[in-house]
């Protein structure tokens, strides 16, 4: 193989943005073999930007076609495990969009196709690629600010309008979108908490219901977590906050790194607070850290970025910077909000998947599907994809 030939499932708001990327040639070695959409308006737009692009209202036609070698699911996130097992299936690799699917379970049956086929499995995590989470990521690891004592990610910039619920057919419904922000918005940020602090052993949350919308599901929500060594960690996200903040914090004994504003802050202490504690013969000694301060010079690389390491994946055997099977970590943080909410108390991780299959079936049933036509706007890269500061 010289070039992964692409074939792309849904090319609606994002699929479409990925089809002009990979169509104009931004991805080296990576071409467009195919286009599915069950919307034929979507194939005609498809075909008014390249003539010849062989179109399918089936992705199992497309799968089966010999036309691609790779199918990148930007569908609704109900059914990315459905359509990437069968893409496994059919012998091809696999990107899916965020989030892998909408429950715990569902992820787990797509992580056991993945590793029975082989091929090559990522997700769409394209913040992964800010240069300030991975330095922030790279830190925390190597020890630097010690054992870590508590994180606190506000995160509230993913302001929506009742417009934008109204006009997106299948969205924020339990029934058609199966979650609110915790599932839509914020999976790229409960992704990378969990990707620089690890993921907790325990859950309490409120996630509030229509609280800004007239929505089904949740538009403003907050987590506690408490991890394995103690620390503990707070997750507040919204899309009713205007303008709204997006600033992580993350504490430990050794020195505390802060990003907002487009840099990383890390304030290291001389020696760990643990010892300083019991040492110091001063009550309130004045701790005088050394203050480091990272901006970086280059930008994320965000879409492209994951769509040009997933082709170096499959032609090159490279490490993928977001493995598919890591989408069940922000999966398991999202379940195990809204069972904390829905049971009205704290929940242990790994969670119980049956309960929460049972429980979101009970509201699925409850729920009312909504008629709201689809805009599908975006046909390039939106700003509002990338992280804000
Ligand atoms: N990574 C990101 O930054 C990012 C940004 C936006 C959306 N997303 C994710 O991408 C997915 C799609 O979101 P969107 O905003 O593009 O939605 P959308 O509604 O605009 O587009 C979805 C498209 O899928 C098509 N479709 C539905 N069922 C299909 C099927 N069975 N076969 C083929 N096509 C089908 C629809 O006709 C539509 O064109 C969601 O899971 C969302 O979370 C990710």
């Amino acid at each position: 193989m010289d070039a992964v030939r692409l074939g792309i499932v849904g090319v609606g708001g994002i699929g479409s943005a990925h089809f002009n990327c990979v169509g104009g040639g931004r991805i080296a070695e990576m071409k467009l073999g195919a286009v599915c959409d069950i919307d034929p308006k979507r194939l005609e737009y498809c075909r008014s930007v390249i003539g010849d692009i062989p179109c399918f209202g089936d992705y199992r036609e497309m799968f089966k076609s010999g036309l691609i070698d790779a199918a990148l699911i930007s569908v609704p996130h109900p059914l990315h495990a459905k359509i990437a097992i069968e893409a496994l299936g059919a012998g091809l690799n696999v990107l899916t969009e965020k989030p892998e699917d909408i429950t715990v379970s569902a992820a787990e049956r797509l992580n056991d196709a993945a590793k029975k086929s082989g091929l090559v499995f990522g997700i769409m995590f394209n913040q992964r690629t800010n240069p300030l989470f991975a330095r922030a990521r790279e830190l925390v690891r190597a020890g630097e600010i010690g054992e870590i004592k508590r994180s606190v990610w506000i995160i509230t910039n993913w302001y929506r309008t009742q417009h934008y619920y109204d006009t997106g057919g299948w969205r924020a419904t339990w029934s058609g979108e199966g979650g609110g922000v915790l599932l839509n918005q914020a999976p790229h940020n409960l992704d990378l908490w969990q990707w620089i602090c690890g993921m907790p052993s325990e859950i309490t949350a409120f996630c509030d219901e229509g609280k800004w919308h007239n929505i089904e599901v949740e538009d403003d929500a907050t987590i506690f977590a408490r991890y394995p060594n103690g620390g503990t960690g707070v997750f507040i996200t919204s899309t009713g906050d205007c303008p709204g903040t997006n600033c992580l914090e993350i504490t430990g004994t050794r020195g505390t790194v802060i990003v907002e504003k487009g840099r990383l802050t890390l304030k290291r202490l001389a020696e760990d607070e643990r010892e300083l504690c019991f040492k110091s013969s001063e009550s309130m000694p004045s701790a005088r850290p050394e203050i480091e301060i990272f901006e970086p010079k280059e930008q994320e690389t965000a879409h492209a970025g994951i769509l040009q390491n997933f082709a170096n994946a499959i032609l090159h055997g490279e490490e993928l910077l977001a493995p598919g099977y890591e989408g069940i970590n922000q999966l398991m943080l999202t379940n195990a909000a809204y069972l904390s909410q829905w049971t009205k108390k704290p929940v242990s991780l790994p969670i119980d998947s049956g309960l929460y299959d049972r429980l979101l079936r009970e509201k699925q049933e409850e729920s009312e599907s909504k008629h709201g036509g689809d805009k599908q706007t975006h046909k390039t890269y939106s700003e509002r994809w990338q992280v804000r500061f």
